[in-house]
């Protein structure tokens, strides 16, 4: 296979939902059909159980689990295919905000009885800022439901985006016959068997007066009615539109029960992008391009506190990487080469001697790498889109140690590199705020600090509702913004000013007054 043919047969995408609506289920049957698995189960859900919520060591158990499901890769009919795993709990978000960096398109994954809950919602406010195609699948038909109108509504209203449903169901919960695939016009019956292998389904001709046979006579000609009506209410489905992330396709179907899956998968591989050309500060970067370029979205570091060695996650943007050739590491202008990248198949790792765009490369790390840097043959790219997202949660970290503050320091830093949380210092007097996006992340990391740096840190209370990075060319409003906002105003990681807005009516008031500045919820605009 030739380098053009390796790169357009490359599918990378997310799986994301709300907690529980069926990604690791889906998921796992994906992997099935790729033969990339046996049997279900094999894939150990990397959400935080239920009533186990505040354990933060159970977080650290499912580090180690979640290593092994970060990107899981297989081969179906050709394509290869590249799951990357969002972290399923809440207080995992940030983490998962920049997978959807590295993916090529994304699958949400909505239940069918609750609809379009938080955390989706979140997660497509990054797909729409990125432009990223969406495919919405929805599940648990097996189970009672709200009307699929009513779902396809709510999905356009609740994401803001457009959809076009591709299957509709026949029934639901109970009265559920099967699904109709309005991509092939053909309707696959519900045989209600909890499938395991990859099997054809039964399928027949929606004209056929045969259907009346598999799913009654009533539901045959509701089946009728509904697809007049989606025809008559939807634009046919043009992938351009998909592509260009205006209208996402809807599927109907149950994780479950391997129903719907099926099409879901075939209909995926079809229409969805291979790898994108990815914009750089300097220049927009072709996957084609013969120079291998990648980016490193995401750190895993060692459970063990004696190997302090990390796993950086590199996305392959462009060319092809290659096993022991020197690359550039553009931020420490430093040639750096790899004896034992690695790739991620389903379920193990294995040592690789190539990786082509929109593949992972695992590369290891003994503190060279922060999320966003750039690997490159030789040129100066700084990759753009990976951005911080506002925090939600704030508190002021305080050494605990006065023996140990070189170690909390550098500690720190450290996990601030690994993108566990983001670091603000009060400009005012340079106190230092850790904010985050979920109330166990400051466990985690009190946690991770004492073991594994020998530091001790104590939080105190700060009430903050989000920080806003501002920008004006307006010099003399900046300065007076600043005079007057002293006390809220700090700076990030890179040097950035950041607004702690209290509230909302606080952001809104300073908007207002200054109307000059342009306030932002990422530190990319
Ligand atoms: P998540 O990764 O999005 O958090 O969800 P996950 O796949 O773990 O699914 C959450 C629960 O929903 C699981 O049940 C799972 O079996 C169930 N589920 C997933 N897809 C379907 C479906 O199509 N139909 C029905 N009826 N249920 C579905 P659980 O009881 O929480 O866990 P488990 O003990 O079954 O693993």
């Amino acid at each position: 296979m030739n380098f053009k043919e390796e790169i357009d047969r490359r599918r990378t995408f997310a799986i994301v939902s709300h907690p529980d609506a069926g990604k690791t289920t889906l998921t796992e049957k994906l992997l099935l059909f790729g033969g990339a698995i046996r049997v279900a189960g094999a894939v150990k859900s990397n959400k935080i159980k239920k009533g186990a919520t505040s354990d933060f060591m159970e977080i650290e158990r499912q580090r180690g689990i979640s290593v092994a499901t970060s990107v899981m890769g297989f081969e179906y009919n050709g394509a290869k295919i590249n799951i990357l795993d969002t972290p399923g709990h809440q207080d995992f978000a940030e983490d998962t905000y920049r997978t959807l960096t590295a993916v090529d398109s994304v699958i949400v994954v909505i239940d069918a009885a609750k609809g379009v809950e938080a955390q989706t919602r979140k997660l497509m406010q990054v797909c729409r800022m990125r432009k990223t195609p969406v495919i919405v699948f929805i599940n648990k038909l097996d189970r009672e439901g709200k009307d699929p109108f009513e779902l396809l509504d709510e999905v356009e209203n609740e994401l803001d985006i457009k959809v076009r449903p591709l299957s509709w169901p026949v029934g639901m919960g109970d009265r559920l016959r099967g699904v109709y695939n309005l991509y092939d016009r053909k309707l696959n019956v519900f045989t209600g068997e909890d499938k395991q292998v990859a099997e054809e389904p039964l399928q027949v001709d929606v004209e056929d007066p045969e259907i009346d046979n598999y799913i009654g006579t009533d539901n045959a000609d509701q089946l009728r009615e509904d697809i007049e009506l989606i025809d008559g209410v939807y634009q046919p489905f043009e992938n351009d539109t998909y592509l260009n992330a205006e209208v996402s396709p809807v599927f109907f179907g149950s994780a479950l029960y391997n129903f719907g899956v099926k099409e879901l998968l075939s209909c995926f591989i079809d229409i969805a992008p291979s790898p994108l050309p990815i914009q750089a500060e300097e220049r927009s970067v072709d996957a084609y391009e013969e120079n291998f370029s990648g980016f490193v979205f995401k750190i895993h570091a060692n459970m063990d506190p004696n190997h302090r060695n990390r796993l950086a996650f590199v996305k392959v943007c462009s060319g092809k990487f290659e096993r022991n050739t020197n690359y550039l590491h553009v931020r420490l202008g430093k040639k750096m080469k790899f004896s034992s990248p690695t790739a991620f198949m389903a379920e193990k790792k294995e040592i690789i001697d190539v990786a082509y765009p929109g593949d992972i490369v695992g590369l290891h790390d003994s503190g060279n790498f922060k999320i966003g840097d750039t690997l490159t043959v030789n040129e100066e790219l700084h990759f753009k889109g990976l951005p911080n997202f506002s925090p939600e949660m704030f508190k002021y970290i305080e050494n605990n140690d006065p023996m140990k503050s070189k170690q909390l320091a550098k500690g720190v830093d450290q996990l601030m590199d690994e993108g566990v949380a983001q670091l603000f210092t009060v400009n005012m007097n340079g106190r230092k705020i850790i904010g985050t996006v979920g109330a166990l992340q400051f466990e985690v990391i009190e946690y991770r600090l004492l073991h594994e740096y020998g530091a001790k840190c104590r939080w105190e209370r700060v009430n903050f509702y989000k920080a806003a990075w501002f920008k004006s060319e307006n010099r003399e409003q900046i300065d007076d913004f600043k005079k007057r906002k002293y006390k809220q105003v700090a700076t990030d990681k890179h040097g950035n000013d950041v607004y702690l807005a209290e509230s909302v009516f606080d952001l809104d008031r300073a908007k207002d007054k200054f109307p000059d500045i342009r306030f932002h919820f990422t530190n990319e605009f």
